[in-house]
């Protein structure tokens, strides 16, 4: 049987951070000012005001102490909460294909192959800039690369997903090399003004390349197994589409066209059925909770990682058998676990074996057992 690998990996990181500090001061800005505009209706007990946000409890909640974007300034001026992301030219590369080539030609770069010999792109992302034509299309045209691309959505699994499609593509020998590209814009999809999860995303873009295993010309990772599963939910949700435009025509500020979740009912429900998809994926790959070397988890809330790390390994994983990038980047969707594996996954060595997972919205819970080749 052919056997797929990851033989290269690559992270487009934005130069612009904000920090926790520089966001709760904007929130409560915008929230001071909200209140003062409604001082009448909020006094006469027809509104409620709006809270101020605490760096105390965002770092409590979710272990977050930063996050990357595109543009921070639109984010931070209290008269506007969210990017500025300029409108582009059809003629322009898109936002999602520039990071997308950006981390596309790292994973490249590192395996040592040229973008012509890939035939199959995958762009798996949460939110997509247009409909059509496909992101991942433009990213096979500026990259270069031959065959067919296609774009994907399964919200935060989308990388996941991505993977184990251009696996099985690899294993049936209907393509040879296969890049799965996840550009996050998640700044733009995220309601800066909502308290309640204003802290929550960051943008980055992730690639991984896969090829058939003896292809690969350096270090590389086996894919062992792979293996998906949805279960419909309500509790992460995001309404924006074609049917924003209501009956006068008129285009609406609706709350439910950004994204918006049941935090605490996500946190109850995700949890055992990750731990379950988990504890099954490595019964059937044969794979012990001590043979396995690292988990690259989906990286939404440091209690919520910590808590899988324990069910998977039977035990407090130490750090750098589960290493968390949340502080740093926040939730990134679906290209939080491989900015995980990308950044730490050089020091494994011959036939150690790990497992990248990733969960979210549908939901959905996509798993990938890999082993470590150094020859
Ligand atoms: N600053 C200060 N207080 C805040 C706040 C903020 N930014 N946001 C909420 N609070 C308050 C709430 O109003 C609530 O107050 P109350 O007890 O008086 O009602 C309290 O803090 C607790 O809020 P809650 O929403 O229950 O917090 P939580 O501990 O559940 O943490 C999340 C919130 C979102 C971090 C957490 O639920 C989570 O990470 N869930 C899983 C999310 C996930 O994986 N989603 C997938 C997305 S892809």
């Amino acid at each position: 049987m052919i056997q797929p690998a990851i033989t290269g990996h690559g992270v487009f990181t934005p130069s612009q951070v904000i920090t926790n500090d520089e966001l709760v001061a904007a929130f409560n800005a915008y929230a001071d000012r909200w209140n003062d505009a409604h001082a009448d209706a909020i006094a006469a007990g027809e509104i409620e005001a709006k809270a101020h946000s605490s760096t105390g409890f965002i770092v409590a909640a979710s272990g977050i102490e930063q996050r990357y974007v595109l543009d921070k300034t639109g984010v931070l001026d209290p008269d506007v909460m969210h990017p500025w992301l300029r409108a582009r030219s059809d003629e322009e590369p898109g936002q999602m294909a520039e990071m997308a080539l950006d981390a596309c030609q790292k994973a490249l770069d590192m395996a040592g192959v040229s973008a012509a010999d890939v035939d199959l792109v995958i762009c798996a992302a949460s939110n997509h800039e247009r409909a059509y034509p496909a992101i991942a299309v433009e990213i096979q045209d500026l990259l270069g690369t031959g065959g067919f691309a296609f774009d994907m959505n399964v919200a935060c699994s989308s990388a996941t997903f991505g993977i184990q499609a251009a696996a099985d593509m690899i294993r049936s020998g209907s393509v040879q090399r296969a890049l799965v590209v996840n550009p996050e814009i998640c700044s733009a999809h995220l309601e800066w003004r909502d308290r309640d999860c204003h802290f929550i995303f960051g943008d980055v873009c992730t690639a991984v390349l896969i090829e058939r295993a003896d292809l690969a010309k350096a270090a590389h990772f086996l894919i062992r197994s792979t293996r998906c599963a949805t279960q419909f939910s309500n509790n992460i949700r995001n309404n924006n589409g074609f049917l924003r435009r209501t009956r006068e025509g008129q285009m609406e500020d609706r709350r439910d066209m950004q994204f918006m979740q049941n935090g605490r009912k996500v946190f109850k429900e995700v949890l055992p059925l990750v731990s379950e998809h988990i504890a099954s994926h490595m019964k059937d790959d044969g794979v012990a909770s001590s043979d396995l070397r690292r988990l690259w988890l989906h990286q939404a809330n440091k209690t919520m990682n910590d808590y899988i790390g324990k069910k998977v390994m039977g035990r407090t994983p130490a750090p750098e058998e589960q290493p968390n990038i949340l502080q740093d980047y926040a939730n990134t969707s679906s290209a939080g676990s491989i900015i995980a594996f990308s950044k730490y996954s050089d020091d494994m060595t011959d036939g150690d074996l790990g497992l990248i997972c990733s969960f979210g919205a549908g939901y959905s819970v996509g798993s990938v057992i890999v082993e470590r080749k150094t020859t």
